[in-house]
């Protein structure tokens, strides 16, 4: 057992805050059987305390402890995705308090499967709280140094950039339907085709979770969409003070551009590392260029109209 998991293990363990990587995001980890460690996590994260969070677990079997109810299709999606980068809500057991819920009669189950990760998890030997290890509504972090550099936690894991670099899809299957809380790198798709029953996108109606925040995964700097054809108009009409990412070419009017991949699980991978470095260039506006409107984008598309969602009031 590599030393540094066996003490983070036991970091866990005497109620302190781990960060971790895992193959969508870091993750800040706390034990969710304890309610001061969970408190501590959502104090650092600077997050309401009615908000749920996801519980992390080595194993299926460890994960449906903390549900009372495992409908067949939860066993499909499980024997299909896990480990990986997929949540899944359901009727919570008793195992699965209210700090962890927030008050909700559900709760986020998830398997990561980035080995890191699974040997923390499988050390630990139980349910690890575990948002995203950003401050509350900030972009995720996809490397140790993110992590360190916006938040005191007692002990970070360094497993280098997560591989898929955006947050895990979410799949509400608490209720009659099956709902897609958050797109992901699994998509709703996939999980239709797997199930063989139609995917419901989330709504008001759904159960409360903060990605669901119009403004969420946010840089400082305030982001914009741009259509491809416009850029260069936009650009023009700005002048100096903006920082750009998109696909095409770096412009010499711009000082601050960096050039995504076309592929939407490059893109996303690239994503939150991309817009924290042009957020620290002091910059008035960041522009995006918009990806296609075709299902494969969803997941990004999902993350930058939410960075460029102007602050609720
Ligand atoms: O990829 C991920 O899921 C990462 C890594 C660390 O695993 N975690 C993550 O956690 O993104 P967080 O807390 O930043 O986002 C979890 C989302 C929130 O929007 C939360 O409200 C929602 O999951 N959620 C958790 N439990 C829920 C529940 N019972 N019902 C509805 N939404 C829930
Ligand atoms: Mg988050």
């Amino acid at each position: 057992m590599n030393p540094e998991v066996r003490r983070a293990a036991e970091i866990l363990r005497a109620g302190g805050l781990v960060a971790f990587p895992t193959e969508t995001v870091y993750g800040l980890g706390a034990d969710a059987c304890s309610a001061e460690a969970v408190a501590r996590l959502y104090a650092a994260k600077g997050r309401p305390a009615d908000h749920p969070v996801i519980v992390h677990f080595a194993t299926a079997e460890g994960a449906f402890s903390f549900a009372r109810e495992i409908p067949a299709a939860a066993r499909k999606l499980a024997e299909q995705f896990w480990p990986g980068p997929l949540t899944m809500v359901l009727k919570r057991s008793p195992k699965a308090k209210d700090f962890v819920t927030g008050g909700q009669d559900s709760v986020g189950l998830r398997v990561p499967s980035h080995p890191v990760a699974q040997a923390l998890l499988r050390e630990f030997d139980g349910g690890v709280a575990a948002p995203s290890a950003n401050r509350f509504g900030r972009l995720s972090a996809t490397t140790a140094s993110h992590v360190v550099d916006e938040m005191d936690v007692d002990f970070v894991l360094d497993g280098g950039p997560s591989e898929v670099g955006i947050e895990s899809t979410i799949v509400d299957l608490s209720g009659p339907d099956i709902v897609l809380l958050r797109p992901g790198r699994i998509s709703g798709e996939e999980i239709e085709k797997l199930l063989g029953v139609k995917v419901r996108a989330s709504d008001a109606s759904s159960p409360r979770h903060s990605g669901g925040l119009e403004r969420h995964y946010a840089p400082k700097t305030p982001a914009v969409l741009v259509p491809p054809h416009e850029l260069d108009a936009e650009i023009a009409k700005r002048g100096a003070g903006v920082a750009v990412l998109a696909f095409s070419k770096p412009d010499e009017r711009v000082d601050y551009w960096i050039r995504m991949p076309r592929d939407p699980q490059a893109y996303a991978q690239r994503l939150y590392a991309a817009l924290r470095e042009l957020d620290t260039a002091g910059c008035e506006t960041i522009l995006v260029e918009s990806p296609p409107e075709t299902t494969e984008w969803n997941a990004v598309r999902d993350r930058l109209s939410r960075a460029a969602a102007s602050a609720a009031p």
